[in-house]
């Protein structure tokens, strides 16, 4: 026998900026003009954010000199599968867009998603920039480098690791959402909150009502800082084997929720009734403090955000879908759960922690 082993021992350096402030939009295709990144761009998109700021940017590559076309699909999570990711490669295809090329994926989750695992794959990969353009896809889709599409037997269950080459957040283009979804990423910042950042949750707590009046300082300043918080727990732990499990705070029974919705109920308001019934679970393990789940309640209901379950979801086909996930390990349900606002619990050296399904049904 002949043995000829391959040594693939990479260390790559898949740092990038996060770039949060107005007008950034127009000065995005001069910046990566300027980078020499590729030398033809495709700005995926979706029906909606196409004609709010879609055809703008496009008018901004082409008088850069940039080489730009412009792909867009229906908005919606509907979209956001293997058809339409086949859609995107074709016209790319079609254009001729070769391994020099980039995405420019503009818009809210979806679109970043599907983006970029169309870069991940697109002649093996090539770079991508995120440019979101929803809270949700500014706190916490655009960063991590997780990209997927969903199937019918589930969402996100194909996709890669890809991370960005930059993130552009042009706050102006908060302005145009409403605000469910103005609601969808504030979900998302409070969990940020309880898992590392007592200051943040103080601070929302304090200033709901600028939130809501989409006063851009506010705004700027909530996205950093869940920037940060991403960017750091990301960093630490891209492939989530630990840390990056406390970002699920809420998600566990949140997922569930959603899923057994039929997704009627949207996700932030899932990981809003997740992230009080986890509470509870923390509470009554003796873990968490009571008082402080009463400020976690509070904090989510100001903000329009459901804390209990629906009536008609069963507990027994919550504990099964749990079982299901993606996340749980040999059938044993893992959570993660809150020590004190901004820190989450450890055991064993792990922040998933095995969780016996009486102490779920009491909560629920
Ligand atoms: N990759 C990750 O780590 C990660 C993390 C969280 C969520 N996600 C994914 O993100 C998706 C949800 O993201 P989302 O909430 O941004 O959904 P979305 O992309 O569907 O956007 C919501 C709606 O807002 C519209 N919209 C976008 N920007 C707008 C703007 N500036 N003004 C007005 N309307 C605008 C869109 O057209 C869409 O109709 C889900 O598919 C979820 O799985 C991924
Ligand atoms: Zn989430």
């Amino acid at each position: 026998m002949e043995k000829i082993r391959v040594n693939l021992k990479i260390s790559e350096d898949k740092s990038y900026d996060i770039l949060i402030g107005e007008d950034l939009l127009r000065r995005l295709p001069w910046e990566i003009k300027e980078s020499g990144l590729a030398y033809k761009f495709a700005i995926v998109t979706d029906s909606t954010v196409e004609n709010l700021y879609g055809t703008a940017l496009l008018e901004e590559f082409e008088r850069a000199g940039l080489e730009t076309r412009i792909i867009a699909f229906p908005a919606g999570e509907k979209q956001k599968n293997r058809e339409t990711k086949a859609l995107i490669e074709d016209r790319m295809l079609e254009h001729r867009f070769g391994r020099d090329s980039a995405v420019v994926a503009l818009g809210g989750g979806v679109v970043g998603d599907m983006a970029g695992y169309v870069a991940a794959t697109y002649t093996r990969g090539i770079p991508y920039i995120q440019v979101p353009t929803t809270l949700v896809a500014c706190v916490d889709s655009s960063i991590g480098g997780k990209t997927a599409v969903d199937t019918p037997h589930g969402k996100n269950l194909i996709g890669a690791f890809h991370q960005p080459w930059r993130v552009y957040m042009d706050v102006n283009t908060l302005l145009t959402l409403n605000e469910r979804e103005i609601r969808e990423g504030l979900a998302e910042v409070i969990k940020y909150g309880v898992i590392r950042d007592g200051g943040l949750f103080s601070f929302l707590e304090q200033n709901l009502d600028s939130v809501f009046s989409y006063d851009k300082g506010t705004l700027t300043r909530i996205i950093k800082r869940g920037c940060e918080i991403k960017g750091e727990v990301v960093e630490k732990d891209e492939r989530e084997s630990n840390l990056r499990k406390i970002l699920n705070f809420g998600h566990t029974i949140g997922h569930a929720v959603e899923n057994l919705s039929g997704y009627k109920i949207t996700h932030g308001e899932a990981i809003s009734i997740g992230m009080a019934a986890e509470g509870k679970i923390a509470v009554n393990m003796g873990l968490w403090k009571e008082e402080e789940l009463g400020r976690l309640t509070r904090l989510l209901t100001g903000a329009g955000l459901p804390t209990s379950m629906p009536e008609y979801m069963n507990i027994q086909d919550i504990i099964d879908t749990m079982k299901l996930d993606k996340k749980s390990r040999g059938g044993k349900i893992e959570m993660v759960l809150p020590e004190t606002i901004g820190r989450m619990a450890e055991s064993g050296g792990s922040y998933g922690l095995k969780t016996d399904e009486s102490l779920i049904r009491d909560a629920v």
